[in-house]
């Protein structure tokens, strides 16, 4: 059994379920080495920065060896750090900084695929068709007379296919492999046993460090069925138009369970039992069982990030994640804001139903985002989001109300959705523009040069520095939000309230009542004392697109 870690003073098992988990995405967080990446010692040093959120968790982004052609998700080695990012020994330094402050760590797991700079994936080019270094992938002939043809048309997340050819040392064509993102991220082999023991000699090698949980990188996507004749595939991006009954050949297919009630069983061996998140895209009638108790414990839902700003969208929403958790007896999770998606405040800037592809393609400008308008949303939600029962995922930055950076010139873009879709769509980079420290000075405080994606001007406008300890701003918002939440937290229950139709009102059993104002009209305040509000209250009024918590 492994110890409880030090500074952190229950062994609630539980402690995840109504958890606050804020990500850092390491290489923009802080840059401690002045080299324009953000590092592991960066974030160490940050620590009390952390503290001063009250947050419960950290969740890193992959930090492991990778040549970035996917952000850090192409993994080289899932057992080292880049040494970009520092090293092993930084990394302890890390966990037992944030363990001091009580604060719990979760890494990135992502079992799908590993990079094509993989020790593995580079045998299996050297090795020949059908060895067992090829079994750790999926190769298969192609068609044609020439085998010029991909095995089948199966689409790929970033790109038109998920299949690439190989070439052999002379330059000579060969198999062809499988790979659901970009072609630097062949998928591993998940019905070869040798794949299951590494991954859980890699859980087992980060828990023995002292993590405290997992985030599972696509998740649904491990098992697939590669029986031939090769079943069509319509689509693999849009969750809405999956089977419900897991008969879809690439993903969320019933297959995939056991290898997370084999995961369970290694989490359980730990003290308390480590835990897990996955971010499975299956729909919400499937997605409970990734959140079981004999599997991963909780999966992410989505929803949050692509609600309008409409009350009953957000209600019928919170309704959906609410009894899809109770259907598996997990936690409901709650996030507004990721790596992947284009920034809160930018978002609810735009109106209802914006194309948010189109919108950065246009750089922003079509239509031009209401920066006031969109952080007044974005404040309003947070607070509805972080008085809702079960565990809210923090994104870095949204605590400054940080908005997209929409313009970047399209010579710094480096996602492969931008890069492998021929411009069609602009990616994420611009939600992954390195955090402002301070108003001025090189890189905003990120480091002491400049940054690998360029800050704009205007970000110093959002800095740490400026907002810290200044009444009303949104980090000042955020912190007090996070330690109301922390002292009024209890039990997992909710009761709605029915109030005019832009509110979205409801309370928790110990009197904490959370009322939105979606519409712009003024409301009436229900009695009660106030304890926060995401905008100045007029009397007894709550002003439009505002958040306000009180108690009865
Ligand atoms: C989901 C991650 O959040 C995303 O950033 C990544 O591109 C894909 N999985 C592939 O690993």
């Amino acid at each position: 059994m492994i110890p409880e870690p030090s500074g952190t003073t229950s062994i609630d098992p539980h402690w995840w379920r109504q958890a606050v988990v804020y990500q850092v995405y390491p290489r923009s967080f802080a840059d401690s080495n002045a080299d324009g990446l953000g590092d592991l010692p960066g974030i160490t040093g940050r620590v009390q920065y952390l503290r001063s959120l009250s947050v419960d968790a950290v969740w890193l982004s992959p930090f492991y060896p990778s040549a970035l052609a996917d952000g850090g998700y192409d993994v080289d080695n899932y057992r080292d750090v880049d040494p970009r990012l520092g090293t092993l020994a930084d990394f302890d330094a890390l966990v037992a900084a944030l363990h001091d402050v009580g604060i719990r760590i979760f890494v990135d797991i992502v079992p799908n695929h590993s990079s094509d700079r993989h020790e593995w994936f580079r045998a299996a080019l050297d090795a020949a068709p059908g060895s067992a270094e090829r079994e750790r992938y999926i190769f298969r002939d192609g068609r044609g007379d020439h085998g010029e043809l991909p095995p089948n048309d199966w689409p790929g997340h970033f790109g038109p296919s998920s299949w690439t050819r190989t070439t052999g040392p002379d330059g000579t064509p060969g198999q062809w492999y499988l790979h659901l993102f970009a072609p630097e991220q062949p998928d591993l082999n998940w019905d070869n046993p040798e794949v299951h023991a590494d991954f859980i000699t890699t859980l087992r090698f980060w828990a023995d460090r002292g993590v405290d949980g997992f985030r599972v990188d696509a998740a649904h996507l491990l098992k697939k069925d590669l029986s031939e004749p090769y079943r069509p595939v319509e689509t693999i991006s849009e969750v809405s138009r999956y089977p419900t009954d897991g008969s879809h050949p690439l993903l969320d297919r019933d297959e995939v369970h056991d290898i997370y009630r084999t995961w369970r069983s290694v989490f359980d061996e730990y003290s308390p039992p480590r835990v897990a998140v996955a971010e499975a895209g299956a729909p919400p009638s499937r997605r409970g069982r990734y959140a079981s108790a004999e599997e991963l414990g909780q999966a992410f839902n989505f929803e949050l990030l692509e609600a309008q700003w409409d009350a009953r969208d957000f209600r019928e929403t919170i309704e959906t994640c609410l009894a899809t958790a109770r259907a598996s007896d997990s936690s409901s999770t709650w996030t507004l804001s990721n790596h992947d998606v284009v920034r809160v405040a930018s978002r609810f800037g735009l109106p209802n139903g914006t194309d948010l592809n189109q919108w950065l393609l246009s750089a922003g400008t079509e239509p031009v985002a209401d920066a006031a308008r969109g952080l007044r949303r974005a404040r309003a939600a947070m607070m509805l989001m972080l008085a809702l029962p079960g565990s809210a995922y923090l994104f870095q930055g949204e605590e400054l109300g940080l908005p997209e950076v929409p313009d970047l010139p399209p010579e710094v873009l480096r996602d492969p959705i931008w890069l492998r879709d021929a411009g069609a769509r602009k990616g994420r980079d611009g939600c992954r523009v390195p955090l402002p420290w301070a108003a001025d000075g090189p890189s905003f405080g990120f480091g002491a040069n400049g940054a690998h994606l360029p800050m704009p001007a205007w970000f110093g406008d959002y800095a740490v520095d400026k907002q810290d300890g200044a009444g009303g701003s949104t980090l000042e918002l955020y912190r007090a939000a996070l330690r109301t939440r922390r002292a009024l937290q209890s039990t997992e229950s909710l009761e709605w309230h029915e109030g005019p139709d832009d509110v979205v009102w409801f309370s928790r059993d110990n009197g904490w009542h959370s009322f939105t104002n979606f519409g712009l009209e003024p409301a009436a305040l229900p009695a009660g004392e106030v304890l926060l509000s995401s905008a100045a209250l007029h009397g007894q009024q709550v002003p439009g697109e505002t958040t306000v918590w009180f108690r009865v």
